[in-house]
């Protein structure tokens, strides 16, 4: 099928957008109940555990899922990455019905560093009054959770930088290149004029099964429940 001007296709599917939407929403949750300390602490690790599994989930969703939200549609090395910034400076184009070769690299870098915050969040603890841990805590050395607790309070200011970075990306395309990336992560579609070049064909894309989604996201849960259990 050509594409004509007007025309909506569908590139995102529903598990990557209830992964971002979830993902901004539990990365809030997590930010100010780990600011405000105390009794919220609870929702603090509940809201980590959340974003563990959605990260665990998309890993495996980036192999096994939809063309565009796999790994080997998007991760294209930093040439192609240099060139997209290039094309972004041109009059025409970019055209992307994915995420494009500099975003995709962004994209990596966003669940690596949430990982990391997530990661250290599970060793680390309040030592001056021992009231609160990670679940894995008591499995580690002082010197581990001391570690893990500065890197977690210092790399949270990193993931901010990030975030803000990601979000001033997004708005640079819709004011400066119309693109609506937002409209699309909601939707699921994009116009096919920010897709392909005039006059050429839409992409084909193929969309991984809603219940292969659903497993991976339980097995998702099953992996943290085992994570958090293991701290006994
Ligand atoms: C804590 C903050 C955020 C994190 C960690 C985050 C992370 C991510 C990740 C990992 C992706 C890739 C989606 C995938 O392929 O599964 C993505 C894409 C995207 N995010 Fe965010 N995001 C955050 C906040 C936001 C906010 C506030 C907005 C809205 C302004 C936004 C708009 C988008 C859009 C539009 C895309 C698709 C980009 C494209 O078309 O290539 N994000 N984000
Ligand atoms: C399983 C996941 C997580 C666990 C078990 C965890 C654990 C902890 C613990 C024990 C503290 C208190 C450390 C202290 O009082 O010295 C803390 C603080 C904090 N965490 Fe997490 N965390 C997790 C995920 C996250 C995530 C995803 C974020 C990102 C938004 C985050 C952001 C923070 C912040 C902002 C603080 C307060 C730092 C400060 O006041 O300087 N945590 N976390």
């Amino acid at each position: 099928m050509t594409g004509k001007s007007g025309d909506k296709i569908r590139v995102w599917d529903a598990p990557v957008r209830l992964f971002h939407w979830t993902l901004v929403i539990l990365m809030c949750v997590s930010y100010f109940t780990g600011r405000w300390g105390g009794d919220w602490m609870k929702f603090h690790f509940w809201s980590g555990y959340g974003i563990l599994a959605l990260l665990l989930f998309r890993i495996a969703w980036g192999f096994v899922g939809s063309t565009t939200a796999r790994f080997s549609n998007f991760v294209k090395g930093p040439m192609a990455a240099v060139g997209h910034l290039r094309e972004l400076l041109g009059k025409h184009g970019p055209y992307d019905a994915g995420h494009n070769a500099a975003g995709g690299a962004m994209v990596v870098v966003l669940i690596l560093a949430v990982l990391a915050q997530v990661g250290t969040g599970l060793f680390s603890a309040d030592t001056d009054t021992g009231m609160v841990a990670g679940p894995l805590a008591a499995k580690a050395g002082d010197a581990v959770i001391e570690k893990a607790t500065a890197f977690h309070h210092y790399w949270i200011n990193v993931l901010l930088i990030l975030a803000a970075a990601h979000v001033v990306a997004v708005l640079v395309y819709l004011v400066w290149k119309r693109h609506n990336l937002v409209g699309a992560m909601i939707t699921g579609k994009k116009p096919v004029e920010d897709c392909v070049p005039p006059g050429k064909p839409a992409p084909r894309l193929a969309f991984g099964s809603s219940r292969l989604a659903i497993s991976l996201l339980i097995a998702s849960a099953a992996i943290v429940y085992f994570i958090v259990r293991a701290g006994g």
